[in-house]
């Protein structure tokens, strides 16, 4: 086996379906998941598993030697809103990941990795509407700290130790598989879980606070697409805008689906980090550099949840219904 991928983290929201699919691509021998624990069937029967700690340097190295691992996706980190309560434990799994990661490439152990940045590297400063490439950098949350740090010597070992690491900064990430934990942007999940077993939803966000998002689908082919262009990319870590929504503009879609849905607002602490995080992005250089290009809108996006989400949640009525 010439190319083995790792992908460490494989049982949250985008390691699930960034599995399955290289699995889908590469075969199922080639990719190995991993995580600190068992994830979803989909995900365990689908290949080879390990339990794995992003912070265990040893333990990484075993694994990738017992299946000649070349690359590695290190998908596991604390997002946003968990990293405010834990700020210590944020800091080290988010940091102590990535230097283990990027020591194994520097250390000749595997060849290209992919490390997630995210909006978070903005700030309170940044010019908050189509937030180009290259800005102002001053992020007020902890785990915006680590992703701008980590951004950082992502480029230093790029350059200094021409370790091959690639990156994307994902927007909030919308999808149905597995959902996402402890993000600020989780609300635009959420929404579909309660507009589907509960007809109404309580937005912890206000009403008009727009945030840059992606559906899944997009999400995974923009890592994938990074990861297998052959050309010279300027950047380590880049923009890609997909969308661009409210809560309200949200709940408007999907009251176009599901007539009875309700929704009311009570901000809480998650709204101030929404507010210093860019209302859209520019994506130009990605799209230049390596061809990006979303292909989910709003609309389409929301009928791909509801319709996914109702046959997960309740499986019976669909298929009595569709018999
Ligand atoms: N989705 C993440 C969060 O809300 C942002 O990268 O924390």
């Amino acid at each position: 086996m010439g190319n083995t991928i790792l992908i460490i983290g494989a049982c949250g929201q985008i390691g699930t379906e960034l599995t399955l699919k290289l699995r889908n691509i590469y075969g199922s021998d080639a990719v190995i998941a991993s995580d600190i624990k068992e994830g979803a069937n989909a995900l365990m029967q689908s290949g080879k598993f390990e339990i794995l700690d992003a912070t265990d340097k040893d333990a990484i190295l075993q694994v990738i030697k017992k299946y000649n691992v070349k690359q590695v996706f290190l998908m596991a980190a604390m997002l946003s809103v968990t990293a405010e309560k834990y700020p210590n434990k944020a800091w080290n799994l988010n940091m102590n990941s990535l230097f283990n990661i990027l020591n194994l490439a520097k250390e000749k152990h595997i060849e290209k990795v992919f490390w997630p940045s995210s909006i978070a590297v903005f700030g309170n400063t940044t010019p908050q509407s189509n937030t180009p490439q290259e800005t102002i950098t001053e992020p007020s949350t902890v785990y915006g700290i680590s992703k701008v740090s980590g951004e950082r010597w992502c480029a230093y070992y790029h350059d200094k130790f021409e370790v091959d690491v690639r990156s994307i900064r994902y927007p909030g990430i919308i999808s149905w598989k597995t959902k996402p934990g402890g993000g600020t942007t989780d609300y635009a999940v959420d929404i579909f879980y309660k507009a589907i077993e509960e007809q109404k939803y309580t937005s912890f966000l206000k009403e008009n606070t727009a945030l840059p998002m992606l559906y899944m689908d997009d999400a995974i082919k923009a890592t994938i697409a990074i990861m297998e262009t052959k050309k010279n990319t300027k950047y380590v870590s880049y923009n890609i805008g997909g969308i661009s929504f409210t809560p309200k503009e949200l709940a408007a879609e999907i009251k176009k689906q599901l007539p009875n849905f309700k929704i009311n607002y009570v901000p809480d602490s998650r709204q101030k980090i929404a507010d210093s995080w860019p209302n859209s992005i520019d994506d130009t250089v990605a799209k230049m550099d390596w061809n990006w290009q979303h292909e989910f809108n709003l609309e389409h996006l929301t009928t791909e949840m509801l319709k996914n989400l109702k046959i997960k949640l309740n499986p019976a009525a669909t298929t009595k219904q569709s018999v």
